[in-house]
């Protein structure tokens, strides 16, 4: 099964998606957590950050999944995506798939700005941003949108919840 965390820069994909995946570990080891900035290394060819690199990214993270999924290893995908059809090819084509989108407001991002990219580009050193200059389609289909009042609870308070109500995890209380 593959749980895909979507949402803007300081949504907390990153945060959240390492809290589902140690919570998930304690019921399947096999269980992997994927970091969309982490496989930029992995990948070690410089993909860039203009639409085609973000593509070129959305492809590989979806096709390594698939090959885990194959191999009934679980994965938590932690991913920026701008790519509905991606998003689809995902539902499509794993055993199970559950994706969550956090939905915080520009004005919460920017004040979280956890890289610096919020200030960066209103100071017009970085374009690039997503969510300012590339647009973000809002994910057309996901399984469970948690939006400024879910983020009050704790990111350990919010993995248990996915985990709950994606069925992985039952007899989980929610938030
Ligand atoms: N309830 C919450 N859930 C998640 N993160 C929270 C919450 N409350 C505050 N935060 C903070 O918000 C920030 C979220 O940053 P995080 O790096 O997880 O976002 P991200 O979506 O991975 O961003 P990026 O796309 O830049 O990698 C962190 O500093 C985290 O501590
Ligand atoms: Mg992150």
């Amino acid at each position: 099964m593959i749980i895909w965390l979507i949402g803007l820069s300081g949504a907390g994909k990153t945060t959240i998606g390492r809290e589902v995946w140690q919570q998930w570990c304690e019921q399947d080891p096999a269980t992997v957590f994927l970091d969309g900035d982490i496989l930029r290394d992995v990948w070690g060819d410089r993909l860039g950050h203009d639409v085609e690199g973000r593509a070129r990214n959305a492809h590989r993270i979806s096709h390594l999944c698939r090959v885990l999924d194959e191999q009934g290893i679980n994965a938590v995908a932690a991913v920026l995506s701008i790519f509905p059809e991606w998003q689809a090819w995902n539902r499509e084509t794993f055993s199970s798939y559950y994706e969550v989108f956090l939905d915080l407001p520009m004005e919460v991002l920017k004040q979280r700005d956890p890289k610096g990219i919020y200030a960066a580009h209103d100071s017009g050193e970085m374009p690039l941003v997503v969510g300012c200059d590339l647009p973000f389609p809002t994910p057309p289909a996901p399984d469970l949108v948690l939006g400024e009042d879910a983020m009050k609870s704790s990111p350990g308070d919010l993995a248990r919840r996915i985990l709950g109500d994606s069925g992985v995890l039952h007899d989980q209380e929610g938030v």
